[in-house]
């Protein structure tokens, strides 16, 4: 036997996860780099025409978004109800058609992705967290924190400063882990 598989195989023996935090890779002067797999990632969520967005619709257009989180940190979250430090989260924006192939109603997702972004905690940042806008396959520069990214996500975010209230595999372990953000506990005794 190979060293790396005895290795594994002594790992899952122990019952340790083989999963490895990826862990934001920033260059020298703090751009993130893109998670190249993000797209292997566990999928968290589509959404379709949510309004909060602040990014700008395409004219008249509907378009979805897909939520994606490192399969570490959600093995971590299942297990804790917490996002650990090294969490990286990314949701892209695709263009929402209706009219292709047998397709006569409703809507499915097509072309590439129009947008890009990523939270990451990470202890370096002052709020624990950092946004990241991605306009190409190149490393992204931080959202200054005086973007609305920041205060939207920390006002109404369930936990954490992410939107677990629209992650349907989370949100029920936040609850029994109680896990949940005052902000969101009052927000939704409120409603
Ligand atoms: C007005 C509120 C609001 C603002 C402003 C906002 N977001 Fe969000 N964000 C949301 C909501 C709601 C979701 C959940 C999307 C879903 O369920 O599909 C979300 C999800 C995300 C996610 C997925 C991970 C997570 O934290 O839940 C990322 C990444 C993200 N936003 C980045 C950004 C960036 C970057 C900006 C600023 C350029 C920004 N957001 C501004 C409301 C907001």
């Amino acid at each position: 036997m190979h060293l790396l598989s005895a290795l594994l195989a002594a790992a899952s023996l122990a019952g340790i996860s083989t999963f490895a935090l990826a862990g934001p890779s920033y260059t020298a002067d703090g751009k993130l780099e893109l998670p190249a797999n993000y797209r292997d990632w566990t999928f968290l969520t589509a959404g379709i025409d949510m309004s909060y967005s602040a990014i700008a619709m395409s004219m008249g257009g509907s378009m979805f978004d897909n939520v994606f989180v490192d399969p570490a940190a959600y093995k971590h979250f299942q297990e804790t109800g917490q996002w650990q430090d090294g969490t990286m989260l990314v949701i892209e924006m695709r263009d929402a058609q209706s009219k292709g192939s047998i397709n006569k109603h409703g809507h499915f997702q097509s072309g590439p992705a129009m947008a890009l972004e990523a939270h990451v905690k990470d202890s370096r940042f002052k709020t624990g967290w950092g946004f990241f806008e991605f306009s190409s396959n190149d490393p992204a520069p931080m959202v200054p924190e005086k973007e609305a990214c920041y205060s939207c996500h920390q006002a109404h975010a369930a936990v954490d400063t992410t939107f677990v209230q629209f992650y349907p595999t989370l949100l029920p372990i936040a609850e029994k882990l109680d896990s949940l953000s005052p902000e969101f506990k009052r927000e939704r005794a409120a409603e």
